[in-house]
């Protein structure tokens, strides 16, 4: 043929030209405008980390990006992709309009070919309109999150043959059963891989552009599907158009594009699965001869997911779905962020608090975070834009289109298990939600569709009832039962809401009400547990998220994360962490220090672990071993433990009192020590009377018995240790102790950033620790950033803003390669601390 194989993707990130105010003198060639240089993902304006409103990102915006194209394109199609831009872009090339697109959190295209000019500078503008009045999907009543603007996503261009692979939707299916290794296995999330026999399935949609009627390709050209286990072939499959197609083909191809449907069977794969994220790499390619007409490639994994009325089978056995909700935004630059923030996410939920699945509330999110719960093995629930609101029948037709383009776009992503096909937490619309559910099942008929209500019992049209359950206010049960919410008890259930408004909470609240917050998540976890049918519970949510003057705390945060807005946990996140098995977890819910108390009672302190045992010793003398049989959270793996033993055998061993006394003594003092002495309960006050009257311990020595073993003012620090045990061995210890000087700690994303595509950003995450390594809650600071060298830039203010004893800044790469020394200084505290990153960009 004579032509060289095609470049396919053509990244368009860098050297845009930026304006708040659109003006159509942007789509001159020779327009004059003062325009600002930005890359791409860009938001159309920074935002302080709190107080500022909605007002600051809602404009009509323009960007404008000149390029050439390459003669090498000429006789190709070339398309426009467009990632995510919120929320309106009306899109012109060379001065023409080529597409508008009305919907901020799903990708687009346009087919350029017969746009471009191969002589001169391409012009590309986009009229950007990020203001809540518009007539979409989120908008038109109030939302619980910001919706920022910018053309926040990539951009690039994708070049093929005119004869090319519009789409392809894989098919991956087990055939017949799956072998577990051991029954046990089935019970418990862990999965080892077991072999099964494999299908996948491939419908391709093939294209033809060429405004010839040459059809000479037919004789030549060949659909190769070919699927890989890393660089090993594992299968394949040609296809000559000839010989499988009629003449049916080629008007279809010219039209909506030829489908074709093809299998490839294969033995022995190893099954994807939430601790088994097995991926195989499929290509899909187009050829003549040598020369590649066009190709894809995809990773897709293996796996069984059904919704019943009992739960959630993955692979055949029963998985209690375990989650949080996400928002995509980040402090300061809202929703844009590359793909290594987006990544270090899914890393976050997976690997550090240990949830199985995420909900990418309230729209579909990032493919890279998409792809990383794929390659984790983190089960995703996704759905279409909106909040509580339905619109006009132009809004409603949009949202139903939001459905074709989540669907379409998502399906090949081996994580998804569900599609939310209504607004969330809308009234019922039976007339929408019937299309948006047919819709859905269409275009992907593997995968169950949900909605997620506020609504009990309410119109059911989706395979899953998905329910926010807010039930629980601290002192009732965890969750409503199925039969008291759903309309139909033979579908499966789901809460896809928890905790939330219920209990705002914020890192530098005082203790009791930080604990409160992680024993409402664990309350509510061990009820979800308790209820067997309930397939899964997903709570709210993953970390604090800026937000409109309606919802938060007053300035623009709801703090409703179990991480904060830089993603560092507060105590909640150690209930899900504590799930998890591979990290060893040991958090201790109080800092000891009883002024923090109201009345210096300490009230009660909670053990989150994920060790067998944690043995308690006070001023080194041994008080308690607790294993989680002590946990009131029965029914939640590894629940909170209560330290209900400040004393141990001290008074047998060191006051040599007998056993009866030690007892009885102990009952009064460890009361006595968290609740105080005002509304002691009957059985307290009895045993006081027991120790007086009958165990002869006179109120003198009780006082000076409670002074030695409890109050302890003025005395030496008392040191209280937590040593946690696995299989016998210490695997993790905790001291908490008076603190006299604090370090800092640092979390860095990556130190080795890649300026490619676009440009790349790490984060760090700072903690400010005292000497035994406790976070200092009560540290809130602005901590000055120096950079020294090239290549790096901060995002947002030059300082890490420490709440509660941590904090976060983002850095970002400005397209200079080179070395970057990052310094992040305490200058003030106990003890000045300074610590510094070396990074390379490359
Ligand atoms: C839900 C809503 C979420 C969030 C949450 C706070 O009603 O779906 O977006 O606002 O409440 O608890």
């Amino acid at each position: 043929m004579g032509l060289e194989n095609i470049t396919k993707k053509i990244p368009l990130n860098n050297d845009w030209q930026f304006t708040k105010n659109y003006s159509d003198e942007l789509l001159d060639r020779d327009c004059n405008l003062e325009l600002e240089t930005v890359r791409i993902p860009h938001t159309v304006v920074e935002t302080p980390f709190n107080y500022f409103d909605e007002s600051v990102y809602q404009m009509l915006s323009g960007y404008r990006k000149v390029f050439r194209a390459k003669k090498e394109w000429k006789d190709r199609r070339v398309s426009l992709n467009f990632a995510g831009a919120g929320h309106r872009a009306s899109v012109y090339l060379n001065g023409k309009l080529i597409g508008e697109n009305n919907c901020g959190y799903t990708a687009f295209s346009y087919d350029i070919t017969d746009y471009l000019d191969y002589e001169k500078d391409n012009i590309l503008v986009v009229k950007l309109d990020s203001r809540e009045s518009l007539n979409i999907p989120p908008f038109g009543y109030v939302i619980d999150y910001m919706t920022y603007g910018g053309i926040y996503r990539e951009v690039y261009l994708e070049v093929t043959d005119k004869l090319y692979i519009e789409d392809v939707y894989l098919k991956p299916e087990i055939v017949g059963d799956i072998e577990f290794l051991t029954e046990a296995l089935k019970q418990q999330e862990k999965f080892k891989a077991s072999k099964a026999k494999a299908r996948l399935g491939f419908e391709t949609v093939i294209k033809n552009t060429s405004k010839t009627n040459d059809v000479s390709f037919l004789h030549s050209t060949i659909l190769r599907y070919e699927i890989f286990d890393g660089e090993m072939l594992l299968n394949k499959k040609d296809m000559s158009l000839l010989e499988t197609l009629d003449g049916a083909f080629l008007m279809d191809a010219k039209k909506e594009g030829a489908s074709l449907k093809e299998s490839l069977e294969l033995d022995n794969i190893n099954v994807w699965d939430v601790t088994n994220p097995k991926l195989y790499k499929v290509r899909v390619s187009l050829l003549d001869k040598d020369y590649v007409r066009d190709f894809k490639e995809y990773k897709i994994g293996f796996k069984k997911a059904e919704f019943r009325d009992t739960g959630f089978y993955l692979n055949g056995r029963k998985l209690r779905i375990r989650g949080l909700n996400r928002h995509q935004s980040y402090p300061y630059v809202g929703y844009a962020m590359p793909d290594s923030m987006q990544r270090l996410d899914a890393k976050i939920l997976r690997k550090e608090l240990g949830v199985n699945t995420v909900r990418t509330s309230h729209y579909p999110q990032s493919k890279a975070f998409i792809e990383q719960c794929d390659e984790l093995g983190l089960l995703v629930f996704t759905e279409i834009p909106g909040w509580q609101h339905i619109g006009d029948e132009d809004w409603k037709a949009q949202a139903v289109e939001n459905v074709r383009n989540m669907v379409l776009q998502y399906r090949n992503y081996t994580s998804i298990i569900l599609w939310g096909v209504r607004i969330n937490e809308s009234v019922d619309d039976d007339e929408l939600y019937t299309k948006t559910n047919k819709l859905a099942r269409e275009l992907d008929s593997t995968r169950a569709t949900a909605g997620v209500r506020y609504l009990k019992k309410s119109s059911f049209l989706e395979d899953v009832y998905t329910y926010n359950d807010f039930l629980h206010d601290g002192t009732n049960d965890g969750v409503d039962a199925k039969k008291k919410v759903t309309s139909d008890m033979s579908k499966a259930y789901m809460i896809s809401e928890f905790n939330g408004h219920m209990f705002p909470t914020k890192s530098y609240d005082c203790e009791e009400h930080r604990l409160g917050h992680a024993l409402r998540h664990a309350k509510v976890l061990n009820d979800f547990y308790k209820n067997e049918d309930i397939a899964g519970a997903i709570g709210w949510c993953m970390f604090d998220y800026n937000t409109h003057k309606d919802f938060g705390s007053g300035d623009r945060i709801c703090y409703h994360g179990v991480l904060d807005m830089f993603r560092n946990p507060k105590m909640a996140a150690y209930v899900y962490a504590s799930v998890q098995g591979v990290n060893p977890v040991l958090e201790i819910s109080s800092s000891f220090d009883i002024g923090e108390h109201p009345a210096g009672m300490r009230g009660n302190t909670y053990i989150f672990t994920n060790c067998d045992s944690v043995k308690m010793y006070k001023n080194d003398i041994f008080i308690k071993e607790y294993t989680h049989k002590d946990s009131e959270y029965k029914n939640l793996k590894n629940g909170p433990i209560l330290v209900d033993d400040y004393i141990g055998d001290a008074f047998i061993t060191g006051e040599n009192l007998s056993k009866k006394q030690s007892d009885s003594l102990k009952k009064c003092f460890n009361y006595v020590a968290r609740f105080g002495m005002n509304h002691m309960p009957k059985e307290i006050y009895l045993e006081g009377i027991k120790l007086i009257t009958i165990y002869h311990l006179n109120y003198a020595k009780l006082y000076e018995l409670y002074q030695k073993y409890v109050g302890n003012w003025g005395g030496e620090s008392t040191k209280f240790r937590f040593d946690g045990y696995k299989n016998g061995e210490l695997v993790i210890s905790r001291t908490k102790s008076t603190a006299t000087k604090l370090h800092l700690e640092l979390d860095v994303s990556s130190t080795e950033l890649v300026d490619d595509e676009t440009y790349d950003v790490a984060e760090i995450r700072v903690i400010v620790k005292d000497e035994n390594g406790n976070q200092a809650v009560f540290f809130n600071d602005n901590l000055p950033i120096t950079i020294k060298g090239e290549g790096l830039e901060i995002i947002g203010p030059e300082s890490v803003k420490i709440l509660g004893g941590m904090g976060g800044t983002y850095l970002k790469t400005t397209g200079i390669k080179g070395k970057a020394e990052v310094t992040i200084n305490m200058p003030h505290g106990w003890d000045k601390d300074s610590k510094t990153v070396e990074f390379s960009i490359s």
